[in-house]
């Protein structure tokens, strides 16, 4: 297995998709290395680009109120994207970028083994949970994959741009925070997502 070391130089070095061309800086992800709890969005926007810290913008600032307000600390959690690099104009990543791009997530969750995995938002989820997943009929619920918890909440985005979604938010956000504590660490495993 990798150490964290050399993930975080290949993914600081990759020229695996196009989008490296363009990026200011590589979103490697940020937080504990030992966490419980994994946060996985979708890709990084123009703040994230500058700065090379996921979550740091809006949608950033939204997670951490939601954060505190079930009592978890941000700095407890990993905070990570499916892409490492920010598409032009935020546009969806592509498959094919998704494609170049995943290992370094499967890298992050193989040495992290947080209990819970926790899609933010559509993009995510249906990479790692289910093609097809919906997240307005699906968000809030817990499944498992490779021997993971995973579930799906709306991005923070979708929730700046339409505030009638926030309760639904933070009961899922609850729900998630009770579940951490009932749940156990993952044996390592060979294969992830
Ligand atoms: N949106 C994401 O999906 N990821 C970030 O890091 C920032 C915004």
């Amino acid at each position: 297995m990798q150490s964290w070391e050399e993930l975080e130089a290949a993914c600081r070095g990759c020229t695996r998709c196009d989008l490296h061309k363009s990026r200011t800086n590589c979103v490697f992800g940020v937080g504990n290395r030992e966490a419980d709890l994994m946060f996985v969005g979708e890709a990084p926007g123009a703040r994230e680009d500058e700065s090379g810290i996921p979550f740091v913008g809006a949608a950033g600032k939204l997670l951490d109120k939601y954060l505190g307000a079930v009592g978890i600390e941000r700095e407890s959690v990993y905070i990570a994207n499916i892409l490492k690099c920010r598409p032009p104009d935020n546009r969806d990543p592509l498959p094919a970028e998704q494609d170049a791009c995943i290992d370094y997530l499967r890298a992050q969750v193989k040495l992290i083994r947080p209990k819970i995995i926790v899609c933010l938002g559509r993009i995510s989820a249906m990479r790692l949970i289910r093609p097809d997943f919906k997240i307005t009929k699906e968000h809030g619920v817990f499944f498992e994959k490779s021997g993971f918890a995973l579930c799906a909440v709306y991005h923070p985005a979708a929730l700046l741009r339409d505030p009638a979604k926030r309760e639904d938010m933070y009961t899922d956000m609850k729900a998630i925070a009770a579940r951490l504590a009932e749940t156990d660490k993952p044996a390592a495993l060979e294969s992830v997502l």
